[in-house]
């Protein structure tokens, strides 16, 4: 009965063993498979900057420029609750948290990436995404101290612009 038992054992360990391998070496698509679609439409504009390659050359942009290049997609229409640069409420709330934690927020993303690492704009500078928090915080009537206005954020790899 014993050996019967383990018998049994082994032939279903190695059916296991052998079907795995050969679901394994099928191809995962269908070979007729439509392509995956390559731009999705999106309203963030999220979607075509991590298909671009295309790096920022020239002077650090003004915050208003970075808003308009990346955030708005967003933040212009509340995006998954984005808070707009006009909502001084909203950025009231969120300068309590401190800018600190905003910036961290801002440079390497927030609520599982619905607010994306630097807003998506991956050829920014650290300072580029400073400037555009700055600017929709300004915009919305609450104030940014000039300690805030000189943060340098400790992450140097995200110093890079690409
Ligand atoms: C893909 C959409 C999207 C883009 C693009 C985007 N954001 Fe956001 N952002 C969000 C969402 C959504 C939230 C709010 C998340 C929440 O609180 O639930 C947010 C929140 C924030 C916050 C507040 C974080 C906090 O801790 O409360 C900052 C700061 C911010 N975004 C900066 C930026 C900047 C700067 C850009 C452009 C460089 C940008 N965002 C682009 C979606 C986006």
């Amino acid at each position: 009965m014993q050996i019967t038992f383990n018998k049994l054992c082994m032939l279903a360990t190695a059916f296991l063993f052998l079907s795995g391998s050969v679901l394994a070496a099928m191809p995962s698509q269908p070979v007729n498979a439509p392509e995956p679609a390559k731009n999705l439409d999106t309203t963030t504009g999220f979607m075509q900057e991590i298909t671009e390659d295309r790096p920022h050359t020239g002077p650090t942009r003004s915050g208003l420029e970075v808003y308009e290049y990346r955030c708005k997609g967003c933040h212009g229409r509340n995006t998954q609750g984005a808070p707009m640069p006009d909502d001084k409420y909203e950025w009231g709330l969120r300068m309590n948290k401190g800018f600190t934690l905003l910036m961290d927020h801002a440079l390497n993303g927030y609520k599982d990436f619905l607010m994306p690492p630097k807003g998506g704009c991956r050829n920014c500078n650290e300072e580029e995404v400073k400037n555009a928090v700055i600017y929709m915080i300004e915009s919305s009537g609450n104030q940014v101290s000039l300690k805030d206005k000189k943060f340098k954020p400790v992450n140097k790899d995200s110093q890079k612009t690409k």
